[in-house]
C-alpha cells in the first residue's frame, strides 16, 4: 500500500453549515447509489472496476511497449474523446513535462509521444513535419472501430506511412485497440496483421484510460503501469462501503448531489498543479458526458448534469477567480493540492530598487503556489462558497492511478444518484449520424 490520497471536506462544514444534515438526510439515496452500482458491478456491467487487477494484461501492454521503444522514436496515438484524453492525462502527469523535447538520452530511450484527437488539416501537417515517419508507430484506439475522426485520421496516415516505409513495415508500426467483436478497425487489423488490443466490453470511452486504451502509450513512454494499476486497486478497495464517512468517492458524490440540489449546476475542478492540467480535461468529458442527461420519469423530462469546469492554480486566479468569487453562487469547487513536489526554487535576493520584494527572498517557489493554494481556499470558504480539497501527497503512478479510480467511482455514484446512465451518450450518437449523413455514409 502506498501513500493515500485524501478528501477533506471540512470547509465545506465551514462554508455550509448545515452540510452534515445533509448528508444525513441524503444517506437512504446514498445507500442506494452503493447497492445500484455493487449490483451493476456483480452484473458485469461495469468492467472499469476490474481494470486494476488485469494483471495478465498489464505484462502484454508491456512487451509490446518494448518493441515500440526498440525500434521507434516516437508513438503517435490516434484517438477521440475517452479513447485519446486518458493518454493525454497520464503523459502530462507523469512524464517530464517537456518530455517530447528531450534527447533521447534524456528521455531514457523511451519514445516521443503525440496524441492526435483533432480534425484539423493544419494540426496535423504541422505533425508530420516534426515526425520521421521510418521511426514513428502509431496506436489507432476506437472501442467502436469506426469513430469517423479517428478512421480519417487513420486512413491518411496509414496511407503516408505506407508510401514512406512499404506496407510491410507499416503494419508493424500500427497497433490497434479496439473492441474484440464489432467495427471496422478490428477486421482492418486483423486483415493487416496489426498488433491489436481488446477493449472489453463492459469499458467505455471515458472509463478506459486504466485499461490497454491509456496503458500502452503511458509504458512506451516509460510511466510504471503497475503503480498506477495499484493505486486504482488501493482505491477501489478503500471505497466499497456505503457510508460517505468510510468511502471517498461516495463522499465526493454525497457533496456534489447536495450542491446540486442547492443550485450548484456548475462544478469547479482546480488543481494546483500544471501537471494536472489535463486531469481537468478528463475530468471535463467524464463529468459531462456521463452526467450530462435528459431523465424520464412518469412521462415528465428533467435535463440533469453539472457543468464543468477546468482551472489551473495559480494561472486562473488571474483569470477566472474573480468570478468564482464574487459571481453567482452557483458553484462547487474541488480543489486539489500536492503536497510534496519533486523539485525547489528559492527565490533569491532580489537586489537593489527590489526593496518591496524583499518579503519573497529566502522562500521557496512551492511555498508561494501553497500560499495561494490556503488563500483561496480561505477566501473561498469566508464567502460561504461550496469548497472541499483533494491531497496529493505527491503526484507519482501511485496517487494518479487513486485519483482516477476516485473520479470514475464518484461519477458513477453520482449517475445513480441522478438516476441516470453514467455510462452511454445519445446525444452525441445523433450528432454523429447526422454526420454520417452529411459525408454520404450509407443507411444514415
Ligand atoms: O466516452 C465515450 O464513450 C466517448 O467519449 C468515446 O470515447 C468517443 O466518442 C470515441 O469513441 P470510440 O472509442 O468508439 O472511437
Amino acid at each position: 500500500m502506498g501513500e493515500r490520497i485524501r478528501l477533506d471536506y471540512s470547509n465545506m462544514l465551514k462554508a455550509v453549515p448545515a452540510v452534515e444534515e445533509e448528508i444525513e438526510k441524503a444517506r437512504p439515496e446514498l445507500i442506494s447509489a452503493v447497492e445500484s452500482v455493487e449490483a451493476k458491478r456483480n452484473e458485469g456491467l461495469l468492467g472499469f472496476f476490474n481494470l486494476p487487477f488485469l494483471k495478465e494484461d498489464a505484462a502484454a501492454i508491456k512487451e509490446t511497449a518494448e518493441h515500440i521503444k526498440d525500434g521507434y522514436e516516437s508513438l503517435v496515438v490516434i484517438g477521440i474523446g475517452g479513447s485519446a484524453l486518458g493518454n493525454r492525462l497520464l503523459h502530462a502527469a507523469l512524464n517530464h513535462p517537456w518530455h517530447n523535447k528531450l534527447s533521447n538520452v534524456q528521455r531514457k530511450g523511451c519514445p516521443r509521444v503525440y496524441v492526435l484527437d483533432s480534425i484539423d488539416s493544419d494540426h496535423l501537417n504541422g505533425l508530420l513535419d516534426i515526425l520521421d515517419l521510418n521511426k514513428t508507430a502509431f496506436n489507432v484506439i476506437t472501442k467502436s472501430g469506426s469513430t469517423v475522426e479517428t478512421m480519417a485520421n487513420y486512413l491518411i496516415l496509414k496511407d503516408l506511412l505506407e508510401r514512406e516505409v512499404g506496407p510491410h513495415r507499416a503494419a508493424k508500426s500500427i497497433i490497434a485497440t479496439t473492441d474484440a467483436s464489432r467495427g471496422s478497425l478490428l477486421q482492418i487489423a486483423r486483415r493487416s496483421g496489426y498488433r491489436l488490443f481488446y477493449i472489453p466490453g463492459n469499458v467505455g470511452g471515458r472509463y478506459s484510460v486504466l485499461s490497454a486504451v491509456g496503458l500502452l502509450s503511458a509504458a512506451v513512454s516509460g510511466i510504471d503501469i503497475e503503480e498506477l494499476l495499484s493505486g486504482a486497486a488501493q482505491t477501489a478497495g478503500e471505497c466499497t462501503v456505503a457510508d460517505p464517512y468510510q468511502n471517498p468517492a461516495l463522499m465526493g458524490a454525497a457533496l456534489q448531489y447536495i450542491a446540486y440540489k442547492k443550485g450548484k449546476n456548475i462544478s469547479v475542478v482546480m488543481p494546483y498543479s500544471d501537471a494536472l492540467d489535463y486531469f481537468g480535461d478528463w475530468y471535463c468529458q467524464l463529468w459531462a458526458e456521463s452526467l450530462g442527461k435528459i431523465k424520464e420519469s412518469s412521462g415528465r423530462k428533467e435535463q440533469l448534469g453539472q457543468t464543468p469546469i477546468k482551472a489551473i492554480g495559480a494561472r486562473d486566479q488571474h483569470s477566472l477567480l474573480q468570478l468564482f468569487l464574487d459571481g453567482p453562487d452557483d458553484k462547487i469547487f474541488t480543489l486539489i493540492e500536492i503536497e510534496r513536489r519533486e523539485n525547489s526554487f528559492v527565490i533569491p535576493e532580489p537586489g537593489e530598487g527590489g526593496i518591496d520584494l524583499q518579503y519573497l527572498s529566502g522562500s521557496t517557489l512551492e511555498k508561494l503556489l501553497q500560499s495561494e493554494f490556503n488563500a483561496t481556499e480561505s477566501v473561498l470558504t469566508k464567502r460561504g462558497r461550496m469548497n472541499y480539497k483533494i491531497s496529493l501527497p505527491q503526484i507519482c503512478a501511485h496517487t494518479i492511478g487513486q485519483l482516477i479510480f476516485l473520479y470514475m467511482l464518484m461519477t458513477a455514484y453520482m449517475g445513480e444518484l441522478f438516476g441516470v446512465n453514467a455510462f452511454d451518450q445519445p446525444a452525441v450518437e445523433e450528432g454523429k449520424k447526422i454526420t454520417y449523413r452529411l459525408m454520404g455514409r450509407p443507411g444514415y
